[in-house]
């Protein structure tokens, strides 16, 4: 393969150790949500503005490998005019971009969804491979709902889609992350999750085989296997992080270059938590970190909307130090009481 030593060396900077994803690439319709729910302004600017804070926090290089953009932010320059991407650059952090197109009704199958964004894709990625982006994102999302959903035919046509963006991803020398989402939404318990996570894990890396997606060049990043949101006796910090190491261990080739998290609507200390508890455990083959976007910004967000930047920034990196030291299971509440923001 024309880009093999190039993906292989860029997938293994993303999860060097200690080091994980910074997700700020919420898509116009979420980011627009997240702005609302702190009542700030949504405007070209404002966007601008806020995500400059994450991309140019002096010292978040130590914890944050790469961080995933949206289309506008890759595009866009700090106040003193230098693109993003060469201030990412510049620290040694890698240019991520989403290229999915978001999740859409899947036909003839109400509640389920099939992500797009196929059509143009390979012309796309070349665009993004010449702005300077190392590595793409595509989300797929699966609903749990009762013994009918997810359907065979939901988990199938997004496997494929997530291996079909990944080939095309890696034609183009850039590092494919694969997002299927398991949501949190539902009362089931986490026995149901570990079953829809190890059959949608199944699904997708038949998918990658069949297409010839280099492992060692691809990052899963996945949900955990946890108790639905309104489940009654919600599965605790240890259960979590056996059940997921044990449905990753049996479900993902071991070849994988690396194993990153979303954090789907947990706490920020809960996101923290598991992460840490699944490396303590360790004996894995590829490492585990994270690529949080609600687990790190979400105390970020609502102090910048009060207008207080240099706690928005202490936040931030107390975040992220605290999952870096998760990654490494080496982070414990105690850190929380230390260094509070
Ligand atoms: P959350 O960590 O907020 O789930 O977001 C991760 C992400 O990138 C979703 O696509």
């Amino acid at each position: 393969m024309r880009y093999e030593e190039q993906l292989k060396a860029t997938a293994t900077a993303m999860v060097a150790p200690g080091k994980g994803l910074l997700a700020a690439d919420e898509s116009s319709p979420t980011i627009a949500k997240r702005f609302e729910s702190v009542g700030l302004e949504n405007s070209e600017e404002s966007r601008r503005a806020y995500r400059q804070l994450l991309i140019t926090a002096d010292g978040i290089e130590e914890f944050v490998s790469g961080i995933i953009l949206y289309d506008e932010t890759l595009r866009q320059t700090s106040d003193d005019g230098q693109p993003f991407v060469n201030v990412l650059k510049g620290r040694g952090i890698i240019p991520g971009i989403k290229v999915d197109k978001g999740a859409k009704n899947l036909a003839l199958h109400p509640g389920e969804k099939v992500t797009e964004g196929l059509d143009g894709l390979r012309e796309r990625l070349k665009e993004y491979a010449t702005l300077g982006a190392g590595f793409a994102k595509w989300r797929a999302v699966i609903t749990i709902d009762g013994d009918q959903v997810p359907s065979d035919a939901c988990i199938q046509v997004n496997a494929q889609a997530l291996a079909r963006y990944a080939a095309l991803a890696q034609e183009a020398g850039i590092v494919a992350v694969i997002e299927p989402e398991v949501l949190l939404d539902g009362n089931h318990a986490i026995d149901h999750c570990y079953k829809i996570t190890a059959r949608t894990l199944d699904a997708v890396f038949a998918q990658i085989k069949e297409q010839d997606v280099l492992l060692k060049g691809l990052i899963l990043k996945t949900s955990m296997v946890l108790s639905g949101k309104n489940a009654a006796g919600r599965a605790d910090v240890d259960t979590v992080a056996q059940q997921t190491v044990k449905c990753l261990k049996e479900h993902v080739p071991p070849s994988l270059a690396g194993v990153v998290f979303l954090s789907g609507g947990q706490s920020e200390l809960e996101a923290t938590a598991h992460l840490d508890a699944m490396n303590k455990i360790g004996g894995l083959p590829w490492p585990l970190s994270f690529s949080y976007s609600r687990a790190i910004q979400n105390p970020v967000l609502q102090l910048w909307s009060q207008g207080k930047k240099d706690r928005a920034l202490a936040a931030y990196l107390h975040r992220a130090e605290a999952n870096s030291l998760a990654a490494k299971g080496q982070w414990s509440e105690e850190f929380e009481r230390t260094k509070a923001y």
